[in-house]
C-alpha cells in the first residue's frame, strides 16, 4: 500500500532514505531543509516531494514524518512541528533517525497524539556514495504503533529491525563511533604519516586500504580475537618501543591514540591481559 512520508531535515540520511522509499512506491510529501536551495536539491535527489525551507504545516500532512535533522536540532524541530500542526498530529507517526536519542525528544508531538519513535540504520551515509542497506541493522524504539511502522520501513529498505530500549541507545551508538567513527581519523593520520616519509596520498591510501579490507574480512570470518595480528599479538614489545620512539616526531594525539589502542588490545584481545598491560606500559615509556 502506497503511503506518504515527509522528510524533515533532508540531508545525507534523509535524501538517501527518501529516494529509496520513493523507489519502493512511497509518496513523498514535504521535503524540509533550512534553505530554498538545499530543499530544491533534496527534492531533486529524492526524485519527488514538495521543497520547503523551514517548518510549515505541510510537513505534518503525511502518514509518516521522518525527522533526519542533526540530533541537537530535534527538540527544537519537534516543538516547531507541534506549534504548526496542533491537533492535526493525532494518529500521525513521527520517527527520527538519531542513534543516541530516543522518542522522548519528540514529547511535544506525543502530547498532541502522535505515535513517536526512532529508527536508526547502523550504516554510514556520506551524501555522495549510496550505502548498502540490505542486511543493515536498524535499531528501532518507540511506542507500539511507531515501532511497528519503523520495523516495516526497516524491512522494506532491506534492513533488519532490532528493537532496543531507549536507555540503551547511547551505548549502542557509541559502538558505531568506536568502530567506524574512529576509522576516519586513524586512516587520515596514517596517510599523513606516510606522506611525511615521501608517499603521495594516493600511494598511501593504496598502502593502507587492502590491509584494512583484509583485516575486516578476517574479522568477519574468524572473529577479532583469532584474526588479531601485529606486534602486540606476538608479544614483540621491542617493536612497540621502536614505534613509540618514532611516533615522538608525530602529533601528540597520534602517540596517545597508538598507546590507548594498544592498551585496549591488551585488555580485550590478549590471553594474559594483566601481563600484556605491564609490558606494554614499559615499552611505551622507552
Ligand atoms: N550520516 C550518517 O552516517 C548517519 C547514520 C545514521 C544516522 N544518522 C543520524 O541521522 C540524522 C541526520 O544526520 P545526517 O548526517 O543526514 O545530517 P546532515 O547531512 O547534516 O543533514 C541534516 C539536514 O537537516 C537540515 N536541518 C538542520 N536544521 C534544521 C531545522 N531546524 N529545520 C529543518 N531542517 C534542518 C539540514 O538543512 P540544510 O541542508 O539546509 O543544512 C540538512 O538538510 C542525525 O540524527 C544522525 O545522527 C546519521
Amino acid at each position: 500500500m502506497a503511503r506518504t512520508i515527509s522528510i524533515v531535515g533532508a540531508g545525507r540520511v534523509g535524501k538517501t532514505l527518501g529516494k529509496r522509499l520513493r523507489q519502493l512506491g512511497w509518496r513523498i510529501g514535504a521535503v524540509v531543509t533550512r534553505s530554498a536551495a538545499t530543499s530544491r536539491a533534496a527534492v531533486q535527489a529524492i526524485g519527488a516531494g514538495l521543497a520547503r525551507s523551514g517548518i510549515t504545516i505541510d510537513a505534518a500532512s503525511a502518514d509518516v514524518i521522518l525527522l533526519t535533522t542533526p540530533d541537537d536540532k530535534l527538540a527544537g524541530v519537534a516543538r516547531a512541528l507541534a506549534e504548526v500542526g496542533g491537533k492535526g498530529w493525532r494518529g500521525k507517526i513521527v520517527l527520527h533517525t538519531s542513534g543516541t536519542l530516543d522518542r522522548s525528544v519528540l514529547a511535544p508531538l506525543a502530547r498532541l497524539g502522535a505515535a513517536t519513535g526512532s529508527l536508526h540504520p547502523m550504516q554510514t551515509f556520506s551524501g555522495t556514495v549510496t550505502p548498502k542497506l540490505s542486511g543493515v541493522i536498524f535499531a528501532v524504539e518507540g511506542d507500539p504503533k511507531a515501532r511497528r511502522a519503523a520495523q516495516n520501513i526497516a524491512r522494506a529498505l532491506g534492513g533488519v529491525p532490532v528493537v532496543i530500549e531507549g536507555r540503551d541507545k547511547p551505548v549502542y551508538h557509541a559502538t558505531a563511533v568506536l568502530v567506524a567513527g574512529s576509522g576516519f581519523p586513524l586512516i587520515e593520520s596514517a596517510v599523513r604519516m606516510l606522506v611525511r616519509i615521501g608517499f603521495t596520498r594516493r600511494r598511501a591510501m593504496q598502502t593502507l586500504l587492502p590491509l584494512t579490507r583484509q583485516m575486516l574480512d578476517n574479522v568477519e570470518r574468524l572473529g577479532p580475537r583469532t584474526a588479531w595480528t601485529g606486534p602486540l599479538s606476538r608479544g614483540d614489545y621491542a617493536v612497540i618501543a621502536t614505534h613509540a620512539g618514532a611516533l615522538k616526531r608525530h602529533p601528540r594525539e597520534v602517540q596517545e591514540a597508538y598507546a590507548a589502542l594498544a592498551h585496549l588490545a591488551a585488555r580485550v584481545l590478549s590471553k594474559r591481559p594483566a601481563s600484556a598491560a605491564k609490558q606494554l606500559k614499559r615499552a611505551l615509556k622507552v
